[in-house]
């Protein structure tokens, strides 16, 4: 029997998923942490796609199981405005910074040099979160790229600012798997006749071919984290996961309520990216995207004040008494303003 025999037997019956990948692997490799993938590989060996992260791998279960799972679609007719959201503050103490930009075959991956700290606080966090890392998705065309969709629809590209609580934690690491961890600010790509003066730092030809291939890396100064924010102090929040395995669910979502801009030619130079080192074929790391998950009960709130006001989120409850640390009566006035409207 073909390995492809194999695999269809298998997926077709649904049975036990490793007892599967034990037969059809004459030597199954290591399950390690870097063994998934956004889509399916044209040269044979099998890596697993969203779909089977959580299956593959024990410590990734959440990727299957979990119900708070990012990303999501947001349909704005379900938003809740939450008078009590702050606007989000921006720390880069005045600083430019560096750092060194990568492709990890992934994404293109920017981290700021150690001793360069910008933290962000406000909005709807207790904490102030420390910068980690800025991560591009982006699609093979313009209708897709984004992980996280609008009423449906996706936009050409999404960037990520991960954030790790460093009040509380040590590291990214440790902030990752503990609760109130992580904080991801996302703002959307679009396509235009000028870009976004960050962006084009990145983005500009010279820069954004010396990281053709994986593990390639470049190093920028002079950036002012400041530029990657469009002009908006309007977003939306919700509490979600990380969007790669091991998708712990330790991550609080801000939407920037408006897009950056790219241009054409850039965005073009992002799909000539390779997922692969030079000596394998090229393979373009556009569509690096996790399907969205189900919302279930969670809930959308927002800081633009329209008509919703006051309507209540049918699970908020319960979590809002979770909440613990310093602002432990302003938690319990959000939630005493969320209940009244239900008595
Ligand atoms: C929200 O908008 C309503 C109607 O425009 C207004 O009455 C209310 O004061 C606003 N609330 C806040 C917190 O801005
Ligand atoms: C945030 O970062 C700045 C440096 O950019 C630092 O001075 C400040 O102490 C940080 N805030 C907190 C709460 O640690
Ligand atoms: C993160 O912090 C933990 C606990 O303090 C430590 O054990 C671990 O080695 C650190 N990891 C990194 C990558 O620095």
């Amino acid at each position: 029997m073909s390995l492809w025999h194999v695999w269809g037997f298998c997926l077709l019956l649904n049975l036990a998923w490793f007892v599967c990948f034990a037969a059809s692997q004459p030597n199954p490799p290591k399950i390690h942490e870097g063994w998934w993938a956004y889509k399916e590989v044209v040269q044979g060996s099998f890596v697993p796609v969203p779909s089977f992260w959580g299956l593959v791998n024990s410590a990734w279960n959440l990727c299957s199981v979990g119900k708070r799972q990012s990303p999501v679609n947001i349909e704005t007719s379900h938003m809740i405005f939450d008078p009590f959201l702050t606007p989000i503050k921006l720390n880069t103490g005045r600083r430019k910074v560096g750092g060194t930009m990568y492709n990890t075959g992934r994404h293109v991956s920017l981290r700021l040099d150690k001793e360069h700290l910008v933290n962000i606080s406000g909005g709807p966090m207790t904490y102030s979160h420390r910068l980690e890392e800025i991560r591009l998705h982006f699609g093979s065309e313009d209708i897709l790229g984004s992980e996280h969709l609008l009423n449906g629809q996706a936009f050409s590209g999404e960037v990520q600012l991960i954030h790790y609580n460093h009040e509380l934690y040590t590291n990214y690491t440790e902030a990752a798997k503990s609760p109130n961890g992580l904080v991801i600010v996302s703002i959307f790509m679009k396509i235009a006749e000028t870009s976004n003066s960050f962006l084009n730092r990145m983005l500009n030809r010279d820069t954004i071919t010396r990281i053709t291939y994986k593990n390639d890396a470049y190093l920028l100064n002079g950036l002012n984290i400041e530029e990657i924010y469009p002009e908006t102090s309007s977003f939306i929040t919700y509490d979600g996961s990380m969007t790669i395995p091991p998708c712990f669910e330790t991550a609080t979502w801000i939407l920037m309520n408006k897009p950056v801009y790219l241009t054409r030619m850039q965005m073009h130079s992002l799909r000539l990216l390779s997922q692969n080192q030079p000596s394998q074929i090229f393979l373009s790391m556009s569509d690096n995207v996790r399907p969205v998950q189900p919302l279930n009960n969670r809930c959308i709130r927002t800081n633009i004040n329209f008509s919703m006001q006051g309507k209540d989120c049918p699970n908020n409850r319960a979590q809002k008494l979770q909440y613990r640390g310093k602002n432990y009566f302003y938690r319990w006035l959000v939630w005493v303003t969320f209940s009244v409207s239900d008595i």
